[in-house]
Formats: structure tokens, sequence, C-alpha cells
């Protein structure tokens, strides 16, 4: 095995952002170019999974070549290529997978598969350099709200799930329905901080006493029969406090349950990954909560929070230096279980 001085380029295409990134080592970001296909889909009000796929087709080379330039790194200088192989949009994984195998395959490079969760989840390695696990991951996405026992690099195990929406789907659910556009995390976040977010007492769901999993669904109804009821009864809606009621409430239940966790399992660090984690009230409602239980928050900047490829690329570097590699017979897995 070489040092930490290898060279780890990752490939990120699983949703609406083509991004590759070259690591040195697994911590330090040479280029991390993210290419955002969020004004395409807008118009759509969400992502249009076909769509998605050709503009990863149309863009990936370009990024690609980019991230090549930025790093002053050539494709022969690479140690590994990481790839998100699941979970994620079929068409839309398929292009990053066939360009790294592609590049594995023509220049006999080694090939890692990543868990799209598990980059989120690195991307907290890459800004706090002294971090290391065991720790608690709580993962929060549009597709996924997670609570991950995080053992070792390689070594996890989910603690807790949603049941039904994970918080970014719901965040992007309700943004819809106040007409706010697509995508609605980011939407929420700064309209709420306009609004009252006791003007509304939006129900917290906690399920079974001592559970660790999530429903989102059941709030999100709730929201659209207030908005109805309102409506019907001639009311003015004032978005900025319904925005900031729902944003409390889904925070509330994140809060407490990672809380729990971490004390249940005996963590004293937790780490906050995933796109819903560029939500300042969960940041702060989150930070406080730990001062309070003398827990240790790690969260990446925003830019690290949303879909990039350094997250991969730092979660490929950890597979490979556990031998952790994939043939060429890697195939893209939509539902990839963690
Ligand atoms: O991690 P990500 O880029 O993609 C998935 O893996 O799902 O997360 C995207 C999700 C979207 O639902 C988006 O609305 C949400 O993260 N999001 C936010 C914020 N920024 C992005 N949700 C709440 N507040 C934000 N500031
Ligand atoms: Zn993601």
């Amino acid at each position: 095995m070489k040092d930490g001085k290898w060279i780890t380029m990752g490939i990120e295409s699983s949703c609406d952002e083509t991004s590759v990134a070259i690591l040195q080592g697994g911590r330090t970001v040479l280029s991390n170019v993210i290419s955002s296909q969020i004004k395409v889909h807008q118009v759509f009000g969400g992502v249009v999974p076909e769509i998605a796929a050709r503009h990863h087709l149309e863009n990936i080379n370009g990024v690609l070549q980019q991230a090549l330039e930025e790093a002053e790194v050539s494709l022969e200088e690479i140690d590994a290529i990481g790839v998100t192989y699941g979970p994620g949009l079929v068409g839309a994984l398929l292009i990053g997978l066939a360009t790294a195998k592609a590049i594995a395959f023509s220049l006999r490079k080694p090939l890692v598969g990543v868990h799209h969760i598990q980059g989120h989840i690195s991307a907290n390695f890459i800004e706090h350099t002294e971090l290391e696990p065991p720790f608690l991951a709580l993962v929060v996405s549009g597709g996924h709200t997670h609570i991950v026992d995080v053992r070792g690099y390689n070594e996890y195990e989910v603690l807790g799930r949603t049941r039904d929406d994970a918080a970014g789907e719901a965040f992007d659910k309700v943004a819809r329905v106040l007409g706010l556009g697509y995508p609605g995390g980011p939407k929420i976040d700064k309209i709420a901080k306009e609004g009252d977010a006791k003007a509304i007492e939006f129900k917290r769901v906690y399920l079974e006493k001592g559970s660790l999993d999530f429903s989102f669904s059941g709030l999100k109804t709730s929201v659209l029969n207030y908005l109805n009821a309102e409506k019907q009864r001639g009311t003015e809606i004032h978005a900025a406090d319904v925005a900031a009621s729902f944003q409390q409430a889904v925070v509330d239940v994140i809060v407490d349950k990672a809380i729990l966790a971490a004390k249940t399992c005996g963590k004293k660090k937790i780490v906050l990954a995933g796109g819903v984690a560029a939500n300042s009230r969960l940041r702060k409602d989150l930070s406080e909560g730990c001062k309070r239980e003398g827990i240790t928050l790690y969260a990446p900047s925003p830019i690290l929070c949303t879909d990039n490829a350094a997250m991969i690329a730092c979660a490929a570097y950890y597979k490979y230096q556990e031998g952790l590699v994939n043939d060429l017979t890697l195939d893209a897995c939509p539902n990839l279980p963690l």
C-alpha cells in the first residue's frame, strides 16, 4: 500500500448533478467540478429522469476535462477511480458508471463502486481533517433520511430510516404547494427566516417510543390540509409562516432523534450529511442540542452537503485502502441498500 499521496478520481451522476473531482490522498481536494441541471428541471417542478440522463451524457466529458485541468493532473496519474453506482436514477447512474469503466478499462486503473450515502457521510472527512470513525451519522437528503452507526470507514449499520418520504422530499413537496419552485429546500430555508415558526402547530411524528425511524408524509399532508382549509375560509396564506412552521416541525424531530440515537449507542460525535444538512435551522438547532448534551457536531460546508464528486472520491479512497475494488461487471443499482 502506498502512503496518502494517491490520486483518486470521483465521478457522481446519481441525480441532477454531473460532477468529477480529483483528490490527493483521501482528503485534499485538487478539483471538484459540479455541473448542476437545476435550471433544466425547474420548469417541470422536479427532476425528470430521462432528461437528467441525457444531460449527464452531454456534460460528462467536459466536466471530466475541467476537473483534470483544474487539478493539473493527467488521466495516467490517477491511482483509483471511484464512482457512485447507487442508489439513484438508473439512467443517470449509468452515464457516470460507463465513464468510470471506460477509464478503468483503457488505462488499467482500479474501479471502486461507491454507495451514494457513504459518499455523503465521507464529505465530512474532507473538511474535518481530525474526524475519524466511530461516530453517528445523520444523512438527510432528497432521497434519504438515515441514522447510521459508522463503526469504521467501511463499516456501517443503519439504526433508523424514513418509512415514507425523505426529509428533502418533504421540503420539495411543501415548497411546490407553496408555489416556491424547485428545489424547495433552499427556498423554504430562505423564506422561513421571515416567518414565525410558532405560527402553525404542525404535528411532530415520533412513531413508537424509542424508534429511530422517521415519517414525514403525514406532516406534508397536514400542510396541504392547512392550506386547503385556509383557502376555503378565504384567509390569505402567509407563506413565510407556513414554511417556518413546517421547517421547525421537520427539524425538531430530526434533532431529537439524532440526539436520542447518539445517547442510545453511546456516541459523542454526530456527523451531519446530505442536501438537507445545508438547512440553516437544522444546523443551528442540532448544534445547540449537541452542545447541551456534550456531543461534538460535524457538518460539511453547504457545497459539500449537496451532490458532488469530492465526497465520492473520498469514500473511494478509504475503500481502495482496504482493497475494496470492483471489476468491470459493476452495474448501476437504483435501490442499493447501505
Ligand atoms: O443530497 P442531495 O443533493 O441529493 C440527494 O442525494 O437526494 O439533496 C437534495 C435535497 C433536495 O431535496 C433539496 O431540497 C434539499 O436537499 N436541500 C435543502 C437545502 N438545500 C438542499 N433542504 C433544506 N434546506 C436547505 N438549505
Ligand atoms: Zn445525494
